[in-house]
């Protein structure tokens, strides 16, 4: 693996070596059928087997009740900002968005087409750098929808917020998904992107409560009703093969790293480390408010763009590759998914130290 450098990128992003050595062989012959999986019919024995394979393990790793069923569906998380509210919104209907960042406001855009938005609350008065504290949501909204982790802004949620009782619950979790427990008891519906924490681009997971399936409309075309691929274990179409096998593999390597609990350690202490040396540092400063830092984006600016980009240059010189920041927040930023190693973060810490040495030896503004 000598030639593999530290992958920062915001998504796709790193994926588990060892998962990706399996899909290597996996790719060429599947369990010894002499048939690779991406040559393998969905409605065969071998893809079946792992297909209901990464069903069971999903409901393992995350405690997922039987009460809910486990998609895997296309069109990215994007489709689902419409996909929800075509099934559960009528005109005349409310849904509440607790809005904290561009995915939000891109998934309250689309609900605006199928009924009324309530925003619950927002934080876009200091550009989306910390989660609200206070959110008020309206009467009796058909659900409540908010992004678990804001991966352009780099804040989480440190908890899922209470919508009223019996109000479901829906979750934009693509940035963070299992990276920490989850009690999905809490949710109506969550949903993921497959490309930053579980798998590659091209799938999108979808975990649902059954009724929530049966209450969706009907009125709608088959592939865009959840009952549709609930009922048929995302087969009722040609499914995106190659990213669910995939994912199970993710799947069973989260569950060897000690599952949930495993992972949030490792992201915890990652995470922990870089903002610690951000916090010590006096080039160098974390964007997000404190209490709401992701451990999966870690935002940092050093307030000079010049200096920012020399930096990312920098760094990717010395094999830190994908550490600048989406043009909305300017800077750096450091994406660490599940699958990232902590001796990326390390050798990021190292870097910032050394850059920050050069700048006081070349003089008081950084730059000689
Ligand atoms: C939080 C969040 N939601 C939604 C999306 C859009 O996902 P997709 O490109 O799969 O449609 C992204 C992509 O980066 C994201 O970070």
């Amino acid at each position: 693996m000598s030639n593999r450098i530290f992958n920062f990128s915001a998504g796709p992003a790193v994926l588990p070596e060892p998962v990706l050595q399996q899909a290597r062989e996996d790719l060429w012959d599947l369990s010894n059928t002499g048939i690779g999986v991406l040559e393998h019919s969905h409605r065969g024995k071998a893809f079946s087997t792992v297909l209901l394979q990464a069903i069971a393990d999903c409901r393992t790793l995350a405690k997922i009740p039987d009460d809910y069923d486990i998609l895997f569906l296309t069109g990215g998380a994007s489709t689902q900002f419409y996909m929800a509210p075509m099934n559960f919104l009528t005109p005349g209907d409310t849904a509440d968005y607790l809005v904290t960042g561009a995915w939000s406001k891109k998934a309250v855009a689309d609900a605006k087409r199928y009924g009324r938005v309530h925003v619950a609350c927002t934080s876009e008065d200091r550009n989306f750098s910390y989660i609200p504290s206070e959110v008020r949501y309206s009467g009796a909204p058909k659900y409540a929808h908010f992004t678990s982790n804001n991966t352009i802004f780099g804040t989480q949620f440190q908890k899922e917020p209470t919508p009223p009782a019996g109000v479901p619950l829906i979750c934009d979790a693509s940035s963070d998904i299992f990276s920490r427990p989850i009690d999905v008891a809490k949710y109506g519906l969550i949903y993921a992107g497959a490309q930053k924490n579980i798998g590659p681009a091209g799938v999108t997971l979808v975990i649902i409560r059954k009724d929530l399936v049966e209450r969706g409309s009907k009125d709608l075309p088959v592939m865009l009703q959840y009952r549709t691929h609930a009922a048929d274990d995302s087969c009722y179409n040609t499914p995106p093969t190659f990213g669910i096998y995939l994912m199970g593999q993710v799947f069973k390597w989260i569950l060897s790293q000690g599952g949930l609990e495993g992972l949030a350690a490792r992201n915890e202490d990652k995470a922990g480390k870089l903002y610690a040396h951000l916090d010590r540092s006096r080039l160098f400063r974390a964007t997000a408010a404190p209490d709401s830092r992701s451990l999966m984006n870690v935002t940092f600016v050093t307030g000079d763009e010049t200096l920012d980009a020399e930096f990312i240059a920098f760094a990717k010189a010395r094999g830190l590759d994908g550490l600048k920041g989406h043009r909305s927040v300017g800077g750096m930023r450091a994406s660490i998914y599940n699958a990232f190693p902590p001796a990326g973060v390390d050798a990021l810490i190292a870097a910032m130290r050394e850059f920050e040495d050069q700048a006081d030896r070349d003089g008081p503004d950084g730059r000689g």
